[in-house]
Protein backbone atom coordinates (compact mmCIF):
# COMPACT_ATOMS: atom_id res chain seq x y z
CA UNK A 1 0.00 0.00 0.00
CA UNK A 2 1.22 3.54 -0.47
CA UNK A 3 0.47 5.86 1.92
CA UNK A 4 1.20 9.42 -0.68
CA UNK A 5 -2.03 11.02 -2.74
CA UNK A 6 -3.63 13.40 -3.87
CA UNK A 7 -6.67 15.40 -1.50
CA UNK A 8 -7.89 17.73 -4.42
CA UNK A 9 -4.96 19.30 -5.48
CA UNK A 10 -2.62 18.57 -2.35
CA UNK A 11 -0.44 15.88 -2.22
CA UNK A 12 -0.88 14.49 1.19
CA UNK A 13 1.43 11.98 3.29
CA UNK A 14 -1.25 9.96 4.83
CA UNK A 15 -3.65 12.70 6.36
CA UNK A 16 -0.79 15.13 6.42
CA UNK A 17 -0.55 17.94 3.48
CA UNK A 18 2.98 18.30 2.47
CA UNK A 19 2.76 21.75 2.37
CA UNK A 20 2.49 22.55 5.74
CA UNK A 21 5.28 20.08 6.57
CA UNK A 22 7.91 21.89 4.37
CA UNK A 23 6.59 25.23 5.67
CA UNK A 24 7.20 24.12 9.25
CA UNK A 25 10.97 22.54 8.54
CA UNK A 26 11.40 24.08 5.46
CA UNK A 27 13.22 22.14 2.60
CA UNK A 28 15.18 19.54 1.28
CA UNK A 29 13.33 17.24 3.59
CA UNK A 30 12.46 13.83 3.61
CA UNK A 31 9.16 12.79 5.12
CA UNK A 32 8.22 9.13 5.59
CA UNK A 33 5.24 7.41 5.82
CA UNK A 34 5.16 5.09 9.46
CA UNK A 35 2.24 3.89 8.92
CA UNK A 36 3.20 2.84 5.29
CA UNK A 37 6.69 1.07 7.05
CA UNK A 38 5.00 -0.81 9.63
CA UNK A 39 2.70 -2.18 7.18
CA UNK A 40 5.04 -3.26 4.52
CA UNK A 41 6.64 -5.11 7.00
CA UNK A 42 3.38 -6.74 8.36
CA UNK A 43 3.20 -8.21 4.76
CA UNK A 44 6.01 -10.18 4.35
CA UNK A 45 5.73 -11.42 7.71
CA UNK A 46 2.19 -12.44 7.40
CA UNK A 47 3.09 -13.84 3.91
CA UNK A 48 5.75 -16.19 6.07
CA UNK A 49 3.51 -17.16 9.14
CA UNK A 50 3.07 -20.66 8.07
CA UNK A 51 6.59 -21.45 8.29
CA UNK A 52 9.12 -20.64 11.43
CA UNK A 53 11.05 -17.74 9.92
CA UNK A 54 12.82 -14.60 10.58
CA UNK A 55 12.97 -10.62 8.65
CA UNK A 56 16.23 -9.42 9.12
CA UNK A 57 15.55 -5.35 8.06
CA UNK A 58 18.28 -4.33 6.10
CA UNK A 59 19.54 -1.10 7.71
CA UNK A 60 21.26 0.11 4.59
CA UNK A 61 17.84 1.00 3.19
CA UNK A 62 17.16 3.37 6.18
CA UNK A 63 18.76 3.64 8.79
CA UNK A 64 16.86 6.27 10.51
CA UNK A 65 16.69 5.53 14.42
CA UNK A 66 13.19 5.78 15.24
CA UNK A 67 12.13 3.70 12.09
CA UNK A 68 14.39 1.41 13.35
CA UNK A 69 13.03 1.00 16.69
CA UNK A 70 9.72 0.68 14.93
CA UNK A 71 11.02 -2.35 13.17
CA UNK A 72 12.77 -4.04 16.04
CA UNK A 73 9.39 -3.37 18.28
CA UNK A 74 7.26 -4.99 15.80
CA UNK A 75 9.68 -8.37 16.12
CA UNK A 76 11.63 -7.59 13.21
CA UNK A 77 15.42 -8.52 13.20
CA UNK A 78 18.55 -7.00 11.21
CA UNK A 79 20.55 -7.23 8.39
CA UNK A 80 24.02 -4.73 8.88
CA UNK A 81 27.20 -4.59 6.87
CA UNK A 82 28.99 -2.55 9.68
CA UNK A 83 29.95 -2.07 13.03
CA UNK A 84 28.56 1.21 12.59
CA UNK A 85 25.06 -0.55 11.95
CA UNK A 86 25.35 -3.31 14.39
CA UNK A 87 25.99 -0.41 16.61
CA UNK A 88 22.46 1.36 15.49
CA UNK A 89 20.51 -1.63 15.63
CA UNK A 90 21.68 -2.30 18.74
CA UNK A 91 20.42 1.08 20.24
CA UNK A 92 17.28 0.61 18.29
CA UNK A 93 16.48 -2.78 20.59
CA UNK A 94 16.57 -5.20 17.74
CA UNK A 95 17.74 -8.23 20.04
CA UNK A 96 21.57 -9.60 19.12
CA UNK A 97 20.57 -13.02 18.40
CA UNK A 98 18.43 -11.46 15.59
CA UNK A 99 21.15 -9.30 13.76
CA UNK A 100 22.83 -11.03 10.89
CA UNK A 101 26.14 -9.27 9.91
CA UNK A 102 27.24 -9.45 5.73
CA UNK A 103 30.24 -7.81 4.11
CA UNK A 104 33.07 -8.82 1.79
CA UNK A 105 35.05 -6.20 4.33
CA UNK A 106 34.88 -7.06 7.88
CA UNK A 107 37.76 -5.36 10.47
CA UNK A 108 39.23 -7.42 13.05
CA UNK A 109 37.47 -5.03 15.44
CA UNK A 110 34.35 -5.15 13.74
CA UNK A 111 34.42 -8.80 14.00
CA UNK A 112 35.21 -8.80 17.67
CA UNK A 113 31.81 -6.47 17.89
CA UNK A 114 29.53 -9.35 16.75
CA UNK A 115 31.17 -11.66 18.62
CA UNK A 116 31.22 -10.16 21.79
CA UNK A 117 27.40 -8.96 21.36
CA UNK A 118 26.75 -12.65 20.37
CA UNK A 119 24.54 -11.83 17.09
CA UNK A 120 22.43 -14.79 14.98
CA UNK A 121 25.35 -14.81 12.74
CA UNK A 122 28.11 -13.40 10.73
CA UNK A 123 27.86 -14.21 7.22
CA UNK A 124 31.38 -14.75 6.30
CA UNK A 125 32.52 -14.02 2.54
CA UNK A 126 35.47 -15.55 2.03
CA UNK A 127 38.17 -18.45 3.19
CA UNK A 128 40.47 -16.03 4.59
CA UNK A 129 37.76 -14.02 6.26
CA UNK A 130 36.95 -17.60 7.36
CA UNK A 131 39.98 -18.17 8.85
CA UNK A 132 40.05 -14.81 10.60
CA UNK A 133 37.19 -15.00 12.41
CA UNK A 134 37.79 -18.62 13.90
CA UNK A 135 41.20 -16.65 15.31
CA UNK A 136 39.73 -13.58 16.65
CA UNK A 137 37.19 -16.31 18.75
CA UNK A 138 39.64 -18.63 20.19
CA UNK A 139 42.04 -15.51 21.36
CA UNK A 140 38.20 -13.72 22.97
CA UNK A 141 37.88 -17.47 24.25
CA UNK A 142 34.41 -17.33 22.57
CA UNK A 143 32.42 -19.45 19.83
CA UNK A 144 31.72 -17.23 16.76
CA UNK A 145 28.36 -18.13 14.83
CA UNK A 146 28.72 -18.17 11.45
CA UNK A 147 26.80 -18.68 8.00
CA UNK A 148 29.17 -18.42 4.95
CA UNK A 149 27.36 -16.80 1.87
CA UNK A 150 27.04 -18.63 -1.29
CA UNK A 151 27.56 -17.34 -4.62
CA UNK A 152 25.40 -19.20 -6.46
CA UNK A 153 26.45 -17.00 -9.96
CA UNK A 154 22.35 -16.27 -10.70
CA UNK A 155 21.72 -13.71 -12.78
CA UNK A 156 18.87 -11.35 -11.79
CA UNK A 157 19.15 -9.49 -14.99
CA UNK A 158 19.22 -5.88 -13.38
CA UNK A 159 21.73 -3.24 -13.27
CA UNK A 160 25.32 -4.18 -12.54
CA UNK A 161 25.95 -2.41 -9.78
CA UNK A 162 22.92 -3.79 -7.92
CA UNK A 163 23.79 -7.57 -9.14
CA UNK A 164 25.73 -9.45 -6.02
CA UNK A 165 24.86 -13.22 -6.97
CA UNK A 166 27.43 -13.57 -9.97
CA UNK A 167 30.81 -14.91 -10.01
CA UNK A 168 32.20 -12.11 -11.40
CA UNK A 169 31.11 -10.14 -8.05
CA UNK A 170 33.41 -9.50 -5.05
CA UNK A 171 30.43 -11.27 -2.78
CA UNK A 172 30.25 -15.02 -1.42
CA UNK A 173 31.94 -17.69 -1.63
CA UNK A 174 31.75 -19.87 -4.67
CA UNK A 175 30.22 -23.45 -3.98
CA UNK A 176 32.67 -25.69 -4.24
CA UNK A 177 34.88 -24.37 -2.03
CA UNK A 178 32.17 -23.55 0.32
CA UNK A 179 31.53 -27.21 0.90
CA UNK A 180 35.37 -27.12 1.73
CA UNK A 181 35.29 -24.09 4.45
CA UNK A 182 32.41 -26.13 6.30
CA UNK A 183 33.88 -28.66 6.73
CA UNK A 184 37.07 -27.16 7.93
CA UNK A 185 34.65 -24.82 10.18
CA UNK A 186 33.17 -27.90 11.43
CA UNK A 187 36.37 -28.73 13.17
CA UNK A 188 36.90 -25.35 14.86
CA UNK A 189 35.80 -25.22 18.32
CA UNK A 190 36.22 -21.28 18.37
CA UNK A 191 32.95 -21.86 15.41
CA UNK A 192 29.65 -22.65 15.48
CA UNK A 193 28.61 -23.80 11.86
CA UNK A 194 24.10 -21.72 11.98
CA UNK A 195 23.48 -21.25 8.47
CA UNK A 196 24.23 -20.53 5.07
CA UNK A 197 23.47 -17.55 3.28
CA UNK A 198 22.84 -15.66 -0.33
CA UNK A 199 21.64 -12.43 -1.43
CA UNK A 200 21.91 -12.17 -5.40
CA UNK A 201 20.91 -8.37 -5.67
CA UNK A 202 18.74 -5.58 -4.97
CA UNK A 203 15.74 -4.71 -7.40
CA UNK A 204 14.82 -8.14 -8.00
CA UNK A 205 11.53 -8.18 -10.81
CA UNK A 206 10.73 -11.86 -10.92
CA UNK A 207 10.63 -14.42 -8.38
CA UNK A 208 12.99 -16.80 -10.02
CA UNK A 209 16.44 -16.02 -9.03
CA UNK A 210 14.93 -16.16 -5.47
CA UNK A 211 13.87 -20.10 -6.41
CA UNK A 212 16.79 -20.56 -7.87
CA UNK A 213 19.13 -19.29 -4.86
CA UNK A 214 16.25 -21.66 -2.43
CA UNK A 215 17.18 -25.01 -4.44
CA UNK A 216 20.84 -24.32 -4.78
CA UNK A 217 20.56 -23.92 -1.35
CA UNK A 218 18.76 -26.27 -0.28
CA UNK A 219 20.75 -28.64 -2.62
CA UNK A 220 23.72 -27.97 -0.97
CA UNK A 221 22.63 -27.98 2.63
CA UNK A 222 21.30 -31.59 1.98
CA UNK A 223 24.89 -32.38 0.60
CA UNK A 224 26.61 -30.76 3.84
CA UNK A 225 23.68 -33.11 6.13
CA UNK A 226 25.22 -36.26 4.01
CA UNK A 227 29.07 -35.12 5.87
CA UNK A 228 26.98 -34.86 9.25
CA UNK A 229 26.92 -31.07 9.28
CA UNK A 230 23.61 -29.60 10.12
CA UNK A 231 22.51 -25.96 9.49
CA UNK A 232 19.77 -23.74 11.41
CA UNK A 233 18.71 -21.62 9.09
CA UNK A 234 18.51 -20.51 5.56
CA UNK A 235 18.91 -16.67 4.57
CA UNK A 236 17.65 -16.27 0.95
CA UNK A 237 18.59 -12.32 1.33
CA UNK A 238 17.10 -9.25 0.43
CA UNK A 239 16.09 -7.72 -2.78
CA UNK A 240 11.97 -7.48 -3.83
CA UNK A 241 11.71 -4.97 -6.59
CA UNK A 242 9.81 -1.94 -6.29
CA UNK A 243 7.78 -0.03 -8.96
CA UNK A 244 9.13 3.52 -9.53
CA UNK A 245 6.36 4.59 -11.50
CA UNK A 246 4.12 4.13 -9.30
CA UNK A 247 4.06 6.34 -6.29
CA UNK A 248 0.61 7.20 -5.45
CA UNK A 249 -2.14 5.32 -3.73
CA UNK A 250 -4.80 5.38 -6.32
CA UNK A 251 -2.19 4.09 -9.12
CA UNK A 252 -1.82 0.55 -7.18
CA UNK A 253 0.41 -1.65 -5.53
CA UNK A 254 4.06 -0.17 -5.32
CA UNK A 255 5.72 -3.87 -4.79
CA UNK A 256 7.09 -5.08 -8.40
CA UNK A 257 7.44 -8.13 -6.56
CA UNK A 258 4.63 -9.11 -4.24
CA UNK A 259 6.15 -11.19 -1.25
CA UNK A 260 3.95 -13.62 -0.74
CA UNK A 261 4.52 -14.79 -4.71
CA UNK A 262 8.33 -15.22 -3.91
CA UNK A 263 6.91 -17.05 -0.76
CA UNK A 264 4.76 -19.41 -2.52
CA UNK A 265 7.40 -20.77 -4.85
CA UNK A 266 10.65 -20.96 -1.72
CA UNK A 267 8.39 -21.99 1.07
CA UNK A 268 8.08 -25.96 -0.60
CA UNK A 269 11.42 -26.18 -1.45
CA UNK A 270 13.09 -24.81 1.82
CA UNK A 271 10.35 -26.64 4.26
CA UNK A 272 11.75 -29.80 3.20
CA UNK A 273 15.04 -29.14 4.75
CA UNK A 274 13.11 -28.33 8.45
CA UNK A 275 15.69 -25.01 8.11
CA UNK A 276 14.16 -21.45 9.38
CA UNK A 277 13.65 -19.19 6.74
CA UNK A 278 15.56 -15.62 6.74
CA UNK A 279 14.96 -12.99 4.40
CA UNK A 280 16.50 -9.03 4.68
CA UNK A 281 14.74 -6.83 2.72
CA UNK A 282 14.94 -3.35 2.96
CA UNK A 283 13.62 -1.33 -0.12
CA UNK A 284 10.51 -2.88 -0.18
CA UNK A 285 9.95 -2.07 3.31
CA UNK A 286 10.81 1.93 3.53
CA UNK A 287 11.66 2.62 -0.68
CA UNK A 288 7.67 3.24 -1.36
CA UNK A 289 7.48 5.06 2.02
CA UNK A 290 9.18 7.62 1.61
CA UNK A 291 9.63 11.18 -0.58
CA UNK A 292 11.97 13.52 -0.65
CA UNK A 293 10.80 17.37 -0.61
CA UNK A 294 12.43 20.01 -2.61
CA UNK A 295 11.76 23.86 -3.42
CA UNK A 296 12.16 25.05 -6.82
CA UNK A 297 14.83 27.82 -6.37
CA UNK A 298 15.24 29.13 -9.93
CA UNK A 299 13.81 28.19 -13.45
CA UNK A 300 16.04 28.65 -16.44
CA UNK A 301 16.21 28.13 -20.16
CA UNK A 302 19.16 27.43 -22.06
CA UNK A 303 19.79 27.61 -25.71
CA UNK A 304 16.65 24.16 -26.76
CA UNK A 305 16.55 23.22 -22.82
CA UNK A 306 14.39 24.26 -20.24
CA UNK A 307 15.81 23.35 -15.98
CA UNK A 308 14.09 23.42 -13.15
CA UNK A 309 17.04 24.10 -10.19
CA UNK A 310 15.63 22.95 -6.55
CA UNK A 311 17.34 22.86 -3.46
CA UNK A 312 18.12 19.21 -3.11
CA UNK A 313 20.41 17.52 -5.22
CA UNK A 314 22.56 14.70 -6.05
CA UNK A 315 24.15 14.62 -2.47
CA UNK A 316 20.26 14.40 -1.01
CA UNK A 317 19.58 11.30 -3.53
CA UNK A 318 22.21 9.80 -5.65
CA UNK A 319 20.15 7.39 -7.20
CA UNK A 320 19.57 9.69 -10.56
CA UNK A 321 23.19 9.62 -10.96
CA UNK A 322 24.63 6.82 -9.83
CA UNK A 323 22.14 4.05 -11.09
CA UNK A 324 20.54 6.18 -13.78
CA UNK A 325 17.59 5.31 -11.79
CA UNK A 326 13.90 6.66 -12.60
CA UNK A 327 12.15 8.62 -9.53
CA UNK A 328 8.72 10.65 -10.00
CA UNK A 329 8.73 14.01 -9.39
CA UNK A 330 5.46 15.36 -8.97
CA UNK A 331 3.80 18.62 -7.40
CA UNK A 332 2.69 19.25 -3.94
CA UNK A 333 0.11 21.50 -5.34
CA UNK A 334 -1.31 20.72 -8.53
CA UNK A 335 -2.40 23.43 -10.67
CA UNK A 336 -3.74 23.92 -13.99
CA UNK A 337 -0.64 25.18 -16.55
CA UNK A 338 1.16 24.69 -19.37
CA UNK A 339 3.12 21.27 -19.32
CA UNK A 340 6.96 22.15 -20.10
CA UNK A 341 9.71 19.73 -20.77
CA UNK A 342 12.53 20.05 -17.98
CA UNK A 343 15.28 18.57 -16.58
CA UNK A 344 15.19 18.64 -12.69
CA UNK A 345 18.75 19.49 -11.15
CA UNK A 346 20.26 20.27 -8.35
CA UNK A 347 22.95 23.19 -6.93
CA UNK A 348 25.81 21.05 -6.66
CA UNK A 349 28.79 21.75 -9.76
CA UNK A 350 28.59 18.77 -11.66
CA UNK A 351 26.31 18.10 -14.90
CA UNK A 352 25.82 14.70 -13.54
CA UNK A 353 23.91 16.69 -10.75
CA UNK A 354 20.23 15.86 -11.82
CA UNK A 355 16.83 13.94 -9.98
CA UNK A 356 14.74 13.94 -13.22
CA UNK A 357 15.62 14.46 -16.69
CA UNK A 358 13.24 15.39 -19.58
CA UNK A 359 9.83 15.87 -17.63
CA UNK A 360 6.53 16.89 -18.54
CA UNK A 361 5.73 19.14 -14.87
CA UNK A 362 3.33 22.38 -15.28
CA UNK A 363 5.14 25.29 -15.92
CA UNK A 364 7.42 24.67 -12.12
CA UNK A 365 8.03 28.35 -10.61
CA UNK A 366 10.68 29.66 -7.79
CA UNK A 367 8.81 28.90 -4.77
CA UNK A 368 6.62 25.84 -5.91
CA UNK A 369 7.56 22.62 -3.87
CA UNK A 370 7.81 19.10 -5.34
CA UNK A 371 7.95 15.47 -4.50
CA UNK A 372 10.40 12.88 -5.49
CA UNK A 373 8.70 9.59 -4.83
CA UNK A 374 10.22 6.70 -3.52
CA UNK A 375 13.06 7.95 -1.79
CA UNK A 376 13.04 6.11 1.59
CA UNK A 377 15.14 3.70 0.44
CA UNK A 378 19.20 4.45 -0.60
CA UNK A 379 18.18 8.09 0.03
CA UNK A 380 19.40 9.60 3.27
CA UNK A 381 21.78 6.97 3.91
CA UNK A 382 23.43 7.38 0.66
CA UNK A 383 23.51 11.36 1.27
CA UNK A 384 27.04 12.70 1.65
CA UNK A 385 28.20 16.45 2.64
CA UNK A 386 29.07 16.74 -1.12
CA UNK A 387 29.85 20.41 -1.65
CA UNK A 388 29.44 20.87 2.21
CA UNK A 389 25.59 21.15 2.01
CA UNK A 390 24.00 19.79 5.13
CA UNK A 391 21.58 16.54 4.93
CA UNK A 392 18.00 17.31 5.51
CA UNK A 393 15.80 16.93 7.72
CA UNK A 394 14.02 13.83 8.53
CA UNK A 395 10.11 13.93 9.32
CA UNK A 396 7.97 10.89 10.20
CA UNK A 397 3.72 11.15 9.64
CA UNK A 398 1.49 8.79 11.32
CA UNK A 399 -2.17 9.53 10.50
CA UNK A 400 -2.91 13.23 11.37
CA UNK A 401 0.19 13.87 13.18
CA UNK A 402 4.00 14.27 11.89
CA UNK A 403 7.66 14.65 14.16
CA UNK A 404 10.72 15.19 13.04
CA UNK A 405 12.86 12.07 13.13
CA UNK A 406 16.07 13.51 12.51
CA UNK A 407 17.22 17.47 12.56
CA UNK A 408 18.81 19.13 9.86
CA UNK A 409 22.29 19.69 9.95
CA UNK A 410 22.37 23.24 9.22
CA UNK A 411 25.74 24.31 8.11
CA UNK A 412 25.12 27.81 7.22
CA UNK A 413 23.55 28.64 10.35
CA UNK A 414 25.78 26.71 13.07
CA UNK A 415 23.83 28.39 16.06
CA UNK A 416 20.05 27.35 14.75
N1 LIG B 1 21.10 -8.12 2.19
C1 LIG B 1 22.30 -7.84 1.66
C2 LIG B 1 23.45 -8.70 1.98
C3 LIG B 1 22.46 -6.74 0.81
O1 LIG B 1 23.64 -6.47 0.29
C4 LIG B 1 21.33 -5.91 0.51
C5 LIG B 1 21.46 -4.76 -0.38
C6 LIG B 1 20.09 -6.24 1.11
C7 LIG B 1 20.02 -7.36 1.93
C8 LIG B 1 18.84 -5.43 0.89
O2 LIG B 1 18.42 -5.40 -0.43
P1 LIG B 1 17.03 -4.68 -0.82
O3 LIG B 1 15.90 -5.49 -0.23
O4 LIG B 1 17.04 -3.32 -0.25
O5 LIG B 1 17.04 -4.67 -2.29
N2 LIG B 1 22.03 1.58 -3.35
C9 LIG B 1 21.29 0.71 -4.26
C10 LIG B 1 20.92 -0.61 -3.62
C11 LIG B 1 22.11 -1.39 -3.11
C12 LIG B 1 21.72 -2.66 -2.40
C13 LIG B 1 22.86 -3.24 -1.67
N3 LIG B 1 22.56 -4.40 -0.92
C14 LIG B 1 20.07 1.45 -4.77
O6 LIG B 1 19.86 2.61 -4.39
O7 LIG B 1 19.32 0.93 -5.59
Amino acid sequence: MNRFNYRGDELMCESVPLQSIAEAVDTPAYVYSCTGIRENYRRIDRALESYPHLICYALKANSNPEILRDLAALGSGADVVSGGELNLALAAGFPAKKIVYAGVGKTDAEIRLAIENNILALNVESTQELEVVAEIARKMGCTAPIALRINPDIDIEGHPYLTTGKSANKFGIEIQQAKACYQWAAKQSSLKIVGVHCHVGSMIRKSEPFSKSAETLVHFVADLKSMGIEMEHIDLGGGFGVDYQTVLADQGSPWMLEPEAVIKEVLPVIQATGCELLFEPGRSIVGPNGILLTRVLFAKETKGKRFVVVDAAMNDLIRPSLYGAHHEVVPVRRRAGEQQLVDVVGPICESGDFLAKDRNLIEPQRGDLLAVMTAGAYGYTLASNYNSRSRGVEVGVEGEGWRIIRARENWIQPSV
